[in-house]
C-alpha cells in the first residue's frame, strides 16, 4: 500500500491555512521518544492554543481572586471576566439569555446536574427515558441511578451495523409514560452525527423535553441551541481547545427556573438563617462555592479562539481529513471500520484483523503517534458490534495529511510486526 497517495483531490477550503492555526498549539512541535509528536487523540482532549494558556498564567500572575466575593480591584477584575464568559458562550451556541448558561465541571457534571434536579422532579415510578445505544456512559450511568431510585425504565434507540440510529424505531419506544429523551449530538467512538433537530421536533409534539450531549460537537459544528429548541444541551471546555475541569449546561429558562439547585453553598443564595434559606436565581442557583474561575475565563479564550476561524472552513477541512484517511485506511484490507455512518465526522474507529488494538495502540505510541485504544467509554457500542474495543484516530483542524500519512505509514509497519 502506498502511503503517499495523493490522488484524492482536496476539497479544502483556499481560506483555510493549517500551518498557520498550528503555531499557535505549542506542543504540535513537541516530539514523544524523540519522534514528532503526532496528536490524533481530540476527542478524549484538545490540544490548547498559546492564546488560552498565556490566559490562565495572566489570570494567576495578575488578577488571582475569588469572585462575586470582594469589593477590591483584584476581585472586580475576576468577576468581570468571569462573568463576561456567560454572554460569549451565549454568543457561541445562540442561546437567548445569558441565565441559560451554567457552567460545571465538564459534560459529565452536566448531565449529572440534569439528572438529579430536571430528572428527579419529573421521573416517577413507572415513567421511561429513552437514550441510543451510541450514548457515552457519562449519558447512561446517571440516567440509570435515576431510574433505580425512581423504579423508572430506560429505553434504547437501537443503531444500525453502519453506526447509525434506527430511528424508525423511535414512534414505537415513545409512549405516555416517556418523560425525557436524551441523546448524543455526534459519537465519540462511532463519529456519527445524529439528526437532533429532527429528533428533537418529533419529542416535542409528544411534550418530551430533549437532552443533547454536545461534547464532541461543538468542536466540530457550528451549534444553535434555538434552532435545535433543545431543552438541555451539554458540552465539556477540554474538547474544545479549552481546559479541563469547566463544562457549560445549557438549559431553557423556563426549566432551570423551575428546578431545584443541584449542590447548596455559597454564592447560589438569597439569605440563609437557621429557619430555613431561599436560593438565588439561575445561573447563580446552580453554581455553589468557588467556581473554576480560571478554567471558565480559559474556555472565554478557547470560544475567542473559534470566534476568529472560518468555522465551515474548519468543518470542511475536517471533513476532508477523515475523508483522507478513510480511503487510505481502507486500502489495508485486514483492517475494519468501526462507524460507516452517512453522517460523520472528525472520528475513525477500527480493528485489525489477527492484531491486538492494544498492542497496535502501544505500537504506534513509540513512534510519536497518539491515538485511543479501547471501548472509548461507549461499552454498549462495543457489545452490539461483538468487538473489544476499537483503535480510535480523531482529528481537529490542526491536524495534516502528511501525519496521516505518517499514521498509515506505521500501521502498516506495526502489522507486520504485531500480525499472526
Ligand atoms: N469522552 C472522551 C473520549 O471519547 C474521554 O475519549
Amino acid at each position: 500500500m502506498s502511503t503517499s497517495d495523493t490522488s484524492l483531490k482536496s476539497k479544502v477550503s483556499p481560506t483555510f491555512d493549517v500551518q498557520k492555526v498550528r503555531i499557535d498549539f505549542p506542543i504540535l512541535s513537541k516530539t514523544a521518544y524523540d519522534k514528532p509528536l503526532v496528536y490524533f487523540d481530540n476527542a478524549a482532549t484538545a490540544q490548547k492554543p498559546v492564546q488560552v494558556i498565556k490566559a490562565i498564567e495572566e489570570y494567576y500572575t495578575n488578577y488571582n481572586a475569588n469572585i462575586h466575593r470582594g469589593v477590591h480591584y483584584l476581585s472586580q477584575r475576576a468577576s468581570d471576566l468571569y462573568d463576561g464568559t456567560r454572554s460569549v458562550v451565549q454568543k457561541f451556541i445562540n442561546a437567548k439569555s445569558e441565565n441559560e448558561i451554567i457552567f460545571t465541571k465538564g459534560t459529565t457534571e452536566g448531565i449529572n446536574l440534569i439528572a438529579q434536579t430536571f430528572g428527579r422532579q419529573i421521573i416517577n415510578e413507572g415513567d421511561e427515558i429513552i437514550l441510543t445505544e451510541m450514548e457515552h456512559h457519562a449519558n447512561i450511568v446517571p440516567w440509570q441511578l435515576l431510574c433505580e431510585e425512581k423504579k423508572a425504565t430506560i429505553k434504547v434507540i437501537p443503531i444500525n451495523d453502519k453506526g447509525e440510529l434506527e430511528l424508525e424505531k423511535l414512534d414505537a419506544l415513545i409512549s405516555d409514560k416517556t418523560k425525557l429523551i436524551s441523546l448524543v449530538h455526534i459519537s465519540n467512538s462511532l463519529g456519527t452525527i445524529n439528526p437532533v433537530k429532527e429528533i428533537i421536533s418529533k419529542a416535542h409534539k409528544h411534550n418530551i423535553p430533549v437532552c443533547v450531549d454536545g461534547a464532541q460537537s461543538v468542536v466540530h459544528e457550528e451549534v444553535d441551541v434555538q434552532d435545535f429548541d433543545c431543552d438541555f444541551f451539554v458540552f465539556s471546555s477540554h474538547k474544545m481547545l479549552g481546559p479541563t475541569g469547566v463544562g457549560v449546561l445549557y438549559g431553557k429558562e423556563k426549566w432551570l427556573d423551575s428546578m431545584p439547585p443541584y449542590q447548596g453553598g455559597g454564592d447560589m443564595i438569597k439569605r440563609v438563617s437557621f429557619d430555613g434559606t431561599t436560593f438565588g436565581e439561575s445561573p447563580s442557583k446552580f453554581e455553589a462555592g468557588t467556581p473554576n474561575i480560571a478554567g471558565v475565563i480559559g474556555l472565554r479564550y478557547a470560544v475567542e479562539y473559534y470566534n476568529q476561524l472560518d468555522r465551515s472552513a474548519c468543518t470542511n477541512y475536517e471533513k476532508d481529513l477523515l475523508e483522507y484517511a478513510t480511503e487510505q485506511i481502507s486500502k489495508i484490507s485486514s483492517v475494519k471500520i468501526w462507524g460507516e455512518a452517512k453522517e460523520k465526522e472528525a472520528v475513525l474507529s477500527f480493528t485489525v484483523d489477527g492484531v491486538n488494538s492494544l498492542d497496535l495502540g502501544m505500537y504506534l505510541d513509540t513512534q510519536g503517534i497518539a491515538v485511543r485504544t479501547g471501548q472509548h467509554c461507549t461499552e454498549p457500542v462495543m457489545d452490539k458490534f461483538g468487538i473489544n474495543g476499537t483503535i480510535r484516530v480523531s482529528f481537529m483542524f490542526y491536524n495534516t495529511k502528511h501525519e496521516i500519512d505518517y499514521l498509515l505509514m506505521n500501521i502498516v509497519e506495526g502489522i507486520k510486526l504485531l500480525g499472526a
